[in-house]
């Protein structure tokens, strides 16, 4: 396994970027980290809710036992989401888009920040704040910053609730089979911001591993999929995503110049 520093970018890595066919990305709260996004369990103001941990606020039970308050505390973080712009992490990932003849990224996050910087395609595992859906005909409405969003379903009349994936919930229909099936098949495979404590999402690596892809790990701190990382950069995603695009064009236009392509 190779270590890296924020600013050494193993060749091997670059050289897998630039070959690869599909490319796969799982990222989680630690690439929102830098637009002032709390992680969940780097403690801030989103660990602990009025007292609850933010797996019990979170959590289907307390959809059933007190919505009210499941609102409140998403009210909350789309108070505080609202400002916030998405960094060089994300960026990097929408260039990607374009630069990779197949990328897949699949996002852990809620924020909607990945889409915010210009990703068309994003595999949202955990659903999305900005949306609400109907308790009983989940028919979905997105909320805006500038609008109220209203407390019941238009088509029903049933109350309407954060369209998160809670805790004790099951993943949207398709959607993690659609990201196992794309990590079976990508030749390399990003693990960005993520404590990989949380399955089925930790899972999607593993799946990409088992298949032979070259996984890269990019955090700044251990996690327990690190022993099986081919490469692992101890860096913040901002700092790290875009060094991988652009030492990436800057190594091919080094090559192209001498001739060794
Ligand atoms: P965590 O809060 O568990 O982990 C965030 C990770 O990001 C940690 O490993 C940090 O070391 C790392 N990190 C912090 N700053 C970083 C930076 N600038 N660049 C790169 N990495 C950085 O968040 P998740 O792993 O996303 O689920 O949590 C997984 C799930 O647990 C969430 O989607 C949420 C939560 O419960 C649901 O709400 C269903």
């Amino acid at each position: 396994m190779t270590f890296a520093t924020e600013i050494d970018i193993p060749r091997e890595l670059l050289r897998r970027f630039e070959c690869a066919e599909s490319v796969l990305v799982l990222t989680g709260a630690g690439i929102s980290a830098e637009s002032g996004v709390p992680t969940f369990r780097g403690g801030g103001n989103t660990a602990v809710w009025k007292g609850m941990p933010f797996d019990v606020i979170s959590s289907a039970s307390m959809v059933q036992r007190n919505l009210a308050a499941v609102w409140e505390w998403f009210d909350f973080r789309r108070g505080v989401l609202q400002s916030l712009e998405p960094n060089e992490g994300h960026r990097a990932i929408a260039q990607w888009e374009r630069l990779v003849p197949e990328l897949t990224l699949v996002t852990q996050n809620v924020d909607g920040l990945h889409q915010k910087a210009g990703s068309q395609s994003v595999i949202e595992l955990h659903g999305n704040i900005w949306r609400a859906r109907c308790t009983s005909c989940e028919t979905r409405y997105a909320i805006t910053p500038d609008e109220d969003r209203s407390d019941l379903c238009v088509s029903c009349g049933y109350p309407l609730r954060p369209d998160v994936v809670l805790f004790g919930e099951l993943l949207p229909a398709g959607a993690f089979e659609l990201a196992g099936e794309r990590a079976s098949s990508c030749d390399l495979c990003f693990v960005v911001g993520t404590s990989s404590l949380v399955y089925p999402a930790a899972s999607i690596p593993e799946i990409a591993k088992a298949a032979g892809a070259y996984l890269c790990e990019i955090n700044p701190e251990p996690t327990p999929l690190s022993h099986i990382c081919d490469t692992v950069i101890r860096g913040k995603a901002g700092e790290v995503l875009p060094l991988i695009s652009n030492q990436n064009k800057l190594s091919t236009a080094t090559a192209n110049q001498v001739n060794i392509r």
